[in-house]
């Protein structure tokens, strides 16, 4: 996600740097940015030279410590409490004393990533929604101890990003993922227990519900281990069985059926 996140920070005027772990995974952003904005290039929404100008706003780096002058940074690191505590740790370490330091986790606590920091006043959720550049809602969490100050900035960066920014308590997985989880899960129950074929499960969603995407074919699309990671923090933050994990999308886990990402999920994909 955090590369569409780069490409509507930059849209919106902003000069970006996207820091990742190697320069394999940047080169993988920057031709997802590219063809999300040619998409629009082609579509006469964009002219090419505004195109260029966007890009150009953009630059990659490989290390953390290339962030040290950024005024706002958005985390978007695995949905993984140590891996994010870590990054914040050394994020904290890092930038300016003013510096927010914001995470687009899907249902990790904002109040315990806070804690990780010196400056937990300035630590704020901004949870963008996939396919960033089409998505409108930035669902803003604030922990514990984020002030006034940084929700208010959060609210109008949202604003600039056109966006609409809703905002949502510190509880696990936010609004979002608590609502729309257990409905994929209980889709992948159905699946599991031969209620219904994959096409029909999705097909009775979209035609009945009028979803754009199946249950399904949207767990794919999220990524079956982003799927799971979130279910357990519903299971564990809320202690209540109704949130356990389908024991089929643990399989597909282990079987490194991740969805899109990975060629294979509830669907099968060619070559991305
Ligand atoms: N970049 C830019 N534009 C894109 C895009 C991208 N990556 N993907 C799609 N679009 C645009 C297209 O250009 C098109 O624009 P237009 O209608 O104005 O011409 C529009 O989106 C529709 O695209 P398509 O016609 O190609 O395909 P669909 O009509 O099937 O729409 C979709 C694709 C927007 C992804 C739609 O299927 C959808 O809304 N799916 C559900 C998405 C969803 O639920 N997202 C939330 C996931 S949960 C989440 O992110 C939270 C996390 O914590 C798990």
């Amino acid at each position: 996600m955090g590369n569409g996140i780069a490409q509507v920070a930059a849209r919106a005027g902003y000069d970006v740097l996207i820091s990742d772990v190697s320069e394999e995974f940047l080169q993988r952003g920057l031709t997802a940015i590219d063809k999300s904005l040619q998409r629009d290039v082609d579509k006469e929404r964009l002219g090419a030279a505004e195109k260029s100008e966007i890009t150009k706003r953009i630059r990659t780096e490989t290390s953390l410590e290339s962030l040290r002058g950024a005024g706002l940074v958005i985390e978007a690191v695995t949905e993984n409490v140590n891996v994010k505590t870590e990054v914040f740790q050394t994020l904290d370490r890092i930038v300016g004393a003013d510096t927010i330091l914001a995470s687009n986790t899907s249902s990790i606590s904002i109040t315990k990533l806070a804690a990780a920091t010196k400056r937990p006043d300035k630590v704020i959720g901004m949870h963008f929604m996939n396919p960033v550049p089409v998505m409108k809602l930035v669902e803003v969490i604030r922990g514990m101890a984020t002030s006034d100050d940084t929700y208010e900035k959060v609210r109008s960066l949202t604003e600039r990003l056109g966006k609409t920014a809703l905002d949502c308590q510190d509880s696990p997985g936010f609004i979002s993922n608590r609502v729309l989880m257990p409905m994929i899960n209980e889709a992948i129950f159905t699946l599991y227990e031969g209620v219904a074929t994959r096409e029909s499960i999705d097909g009775i969603m979209k035609l009945g519900m009028n979803h754009p995407m199946g249950p399904l074919t949207l767990a794919d699309f999220i990524g079956l281990d982003v799927c799971l990671a979130i279910m357990n923090v519903l299971h564990d933050g809320l202690g209540d069985q109704k949130y356990r994990p389908c024991p089929l999308l643990k399989r597909y886990v282990d079987a490194g059926w991740l969805g899109r990402k990975s060629g294979r999920g509830f669907y099968e994909y060619g070559s991305q």
